[in-house]
């Protein structure tokens, strides 16, 4: 029997995770915080993407001291995977999650539910970062009234240890930072109310990415760093002080060029009409690898040097786009979905002859192809062809959600 690799090598398309372009990042933004401020990278939802173990060690050897995850799940497949560094759930966690993460010394966020827990066993110890709500209205305390009451609970709790007070912002990547500075004066005053308690956590954290790069004093003990440690702008309301490379590329090659007489139409709901003769090239990306459908007939590919539009229905697995004003296109072709643009030498029937026809020999092959075209030395750093932040507004979303839907099933090969 043939081996099953469990990834989707056969259909040629994958993508490539450049930790080099994530530790560059981080080192860039650390050294720009204000001295003594630790760094948080948030590694939830599979490192926004990119592979949260992956992620994990490189944001270690760019000199993070905690990792975020959205949940006691994420936190346990980093232990699993061997990560040591300090872990704090970020999202809400229930008791019985508490449990478990205390028992892989995790941390995890402590909310209004916590006060409704039951004691564990002595020789156990909860380890949390109270969460306050100072104008995200998600998760967290909110009131003077509500922190005393915390802090009274906390009195009757030993089995449970505050190491840490924190909130998020909501418009830290505002052009107007009036509701981030309104929150932070919440922030302020909550802690003081914890303080007069009696609480006083170890660690004060509030800036997420934007915050981070826009406003030291709002540093505190550390900083939690997501977006841009993978590359992208919070958002474009305000000029990035720092370079940042994009570590996410997404690749595949073409299984099909087929022409199309005037008239004739191009997949499901034949969005798409040829007006004149066209030549039309299948590329095996869909949306169930994380390109949105939203995308039909609005986004482009690039492939030989070009753009090619989007024609025609995103389908579940494949795409198809318009060749005609690109000469020579060909099946095994690569095209970049998103990312730096493919080395020429990349196609199909290469990489699996030139990379030995085994799954490793093929990954190393693209890899070393990538890496001598993706140059990661100093100076102006590489532009992407295409990026997330142009697909996403194509899409009406954010290099965020683009990035998180990478599908399991698409390999990611990652360069060192
Ligand atoms: C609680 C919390 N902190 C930090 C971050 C990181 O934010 P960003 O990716 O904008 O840096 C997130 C991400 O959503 C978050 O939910």
């Amino acid at each position: 029997m043939d081996q099953c690799w469990g990834e989707d090598v056969y259909r040629g398309t994958f993508a490539v995770v450049d930790l080099r372009a994530i530790r560059w990042n981080l080192q860039n933004i650390m050294s720009r915080l204000s001295p003594g401020t630790d760094t948080l990278v948030a590694v939830k939802a599979n490192g926004y993407g990119h592979g949260a173990p992956q992620v994990a060690r490189a944001a270690a050897a760019a000199g993070a001291s905690y990792l975020g995850v959205a949940s006691v799940e994420e936190a346990l497949k980093l232990r699993a995977a061997g990560i040591q560094t300090p872990i704090l759930v970020l999202g809400a966690t229930n008791y019985e999650g508490a449990v478990v993460a205390a028992r892989h010394d995790v941390e995890v966020a402590l909310t209004e539910s916590c006060l409704a827990w039951p004691q564990v066993s002595a020789d156990m110890i909860i380890r949390g970062h109270l969460k306050l709500d100072t104008g995200m209205s998600r998760l967290g305390l909110k009131t003077v009234d509500g922190c005393r009451a915390f802090a009274q609970w906390l009195k009757t709790r030993p089995d449970v240890k505050c190491v840490g007070v924190f909130t998020h912002l909501a418009c830290a990547d505002a052009a107007d930072l009036t509701h981030a500075e309104r929150q932070m004066e919440q922030f302020r005053s909550l802690r003081n109310a914890l303080a007069e308690a009696g609480v006083r956590p170890l660690r004060a954290h509030a800036a997420n990415s934007a915050a981070a790069l826009r406003r030291p004093d709002w540093h505190e003990d550390m900083v939690r760093i997501g977006i841009s440690a993978y590359g992208y702008a919070p958002s474009r309301a305000f000029a990035l002080p720092v370079a940042l490379r994009p570590a996410l590329s997404l690749y595949s090659f073409v299984t099909r060029v087929e022409a199309l007489a005037p008239g004739e139409t191009v997949g499901y709901g034949a969005t798409f009409q040829a007006d004149r003769p066209c030549r039309i090239a299948t590329v095996p990306v869909g949306y169930a690898d994380g390109y949105p459908r939203i995308l039909s007939n609005r986004s482009w590919v690039w492939l030989h040097g070009r753009r090619a539009p989007v024609v025609g229905n995103v389908c579940m697995d494949q795409l198809m786009v318009d060749v005609t004003d690109i000469l020579d296109v060909a099946v095994g072709d690569c095209v970049t979905l998103y990312g730096y643009e493919a080395p020429s030498e990349w196609r199909s029937g290469a990489a699996w002859t030139e990379g030995g026809g085994t799954e490793e020999g093929v990954q190393t092959w693209l890899r070393n192809g990538y890496e001598r075209a993706v140059r990661m030395t100093g100076g102006t750093p590489m532009q992407p062809v295409i990026s997330l932040d142009e697909l996403g507004d194509l899409a009406g979303t954010i290099s965020y959600e683009l990035m998180c839907a990478l599908a399991e099933r698409v390999p990611r090969i990652y360069v060192e």
